[in-house]
């Protein structure tokens, strides 16, 4: 896309242009004629929510009438249209996904610019590789199993040794504990940097775990029907979409074992708020999905889960683990409370972490 230095009297919000204030008289047709020479290059970067299409869209024909070369009419309603595509592509990709907009003079014209806008679409595995090197920790998600996952893994445990499925076990501070507690743990990991560190941990340890390096939405995973006493899903569904949260819901439910616990904990909505389609969006790129109750009940409904406990993360996790293994990591309690979405503000964040405990309903 191209677009050459002209002459406008106001800006894409019907502002006059910036500048034109301080200089006046005879002195502002100068200003004009330099326009042709002023030249500008960069990038301008963002998260690909669909639902900022309108606050990015007028951040950028800011930026065009900063360069000088505004744009209107029919060119500006081209370059509308391509964004608004490149973000819906760049989000249906992945929620993690980046649009950049690059620009700079053309060669062949300096007076014209030329503009581009790609999508960088990161794999899970390059995402975690980025978050990984900046925590720059051994232990990204703490050094200790989640209390809630041991005192439910003890409670069965009662009944003798279980089949144990832990799906996106990370680096296995869930996985390893639970089979040292005796269960035959399978621990599902699709990040190669995780299940390499895990499935080093096993060995070393020589421990009844099978580390499966794949996407639990991947249509190569079928489970075995009846086969986990427990599943546990810890820190994973603030990774996925409520379309994902059911497929994976309708793929766990007949892989318990009759009496089974899943165990999992997501981020659930204050029954107060009304999120926004952007809350949604944003949620899912920061790692922090969340769901109202109403929702996750018939997501569960429909896979044959009934709910038998839900418990608040924090509260439970800070008054059951020792103390001195509480907060698990720097950055859990900021999370787990919503405040990756909803930075600042008073009082609370509308969504927060909840375990939500459940079992196959029982036939009627
Ligand atoms: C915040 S980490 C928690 C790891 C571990 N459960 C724990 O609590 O220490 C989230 C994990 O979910 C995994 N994950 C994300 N999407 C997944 C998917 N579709 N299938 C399986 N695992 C997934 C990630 O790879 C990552 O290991």
């Amino acid at each position: 896309m191209r677009r050459s230095a002209k002459r406008s009297q106001r800006g894409p919000n019907g502002a006059k242009r910036l500048g034109s204030a301080a200089i006046a008289g005879r002195d502002s047709t100068i200003v004009e004629r330099l326009k042709r020479r002023t030249m500008g290059a960069g990038s301008f970067s963002g998260p690909c929510l669909p639902a900022l299409f309108e606050h990015y869209a007028l951040k950028l024909a800011r930026l065009f009438e900063i360069l000088d070369r505004p744009l209107e009419g029919a060119e500006l309603a081209k370059f509308r249209e391509l964004f608004q595509q490149k973000l819906g592509e760049g989000f249906a990709a992945t929620p993690y996904a980046r649009f950049v907009f690059a620009y700079r003079p053309l060669e062949s014209n300096p007076q014209a610019i030329s503009c581009e806008i790609s999508v960088v679409t990161p794999s899970l595995d390059e995402q975690y590789d980025e978050w990984l090197e900046a925590l720059g920790s051994s232990e990204p998600f703490g050094s200790r199993a989640d209390a809630k996952v041991v005192d439910v893994a003890r409670s069965i445990a009662e009944q003798g040794p279980h089949s144990v499925l832990d799906a996106g076990a990370g680096s296995g501070r869930n996985a390893l504990v639970l089979a040292r507690m005796g269960h035959a743990v399978d621990a599902l990991e699709p990040v190669t940097r995780l299940a390499g560190a895990l499935a080093e941990s096993a060995a070393a340890e020589r421990l009844s775990l099978k580390v499966i390096q794949e996407d639990l939405l991947s249509p190569d995973i079928e489970l075995d029907a009846g086969r986990y006493g427990l599943i546990v899903l810890s820190e994973v569904a603030p990774h996925l979409a409520a379309a994902e949260l059911k497929l994976v819901f309708e793929k766990l439910g007949p892989a318990l074992a009759p009496g089974g616990t899943l165990l999992l904990n997501a981020f659930v909505a204050h029954d107060d708020y009304r999120p926004t389609e952007l809350a949604r969006q944003a949620a899912q790129s920061v790692w922090s999905t969340f769901f109202t109750s109403r929702e996750l009940a018939e997501l569960a409904a429909g896979a044959g889960l009934e709910l038998i406990a839900r418990e608040h993360v924090v509260d439970y996790e800070s008054r059951h683990l020792p103390a001195e293994a509480w907060p698990p990591t720097p950055w859990f309690v900021n999370w787990a409370t919503g405040r990756n979405l909803f930075t600042s503000g008073a009082g609370a964040a509308p969504i927060e972490l909840f375990w939500l405990t459940y079992r196959i309903r029982a036939a009627s």
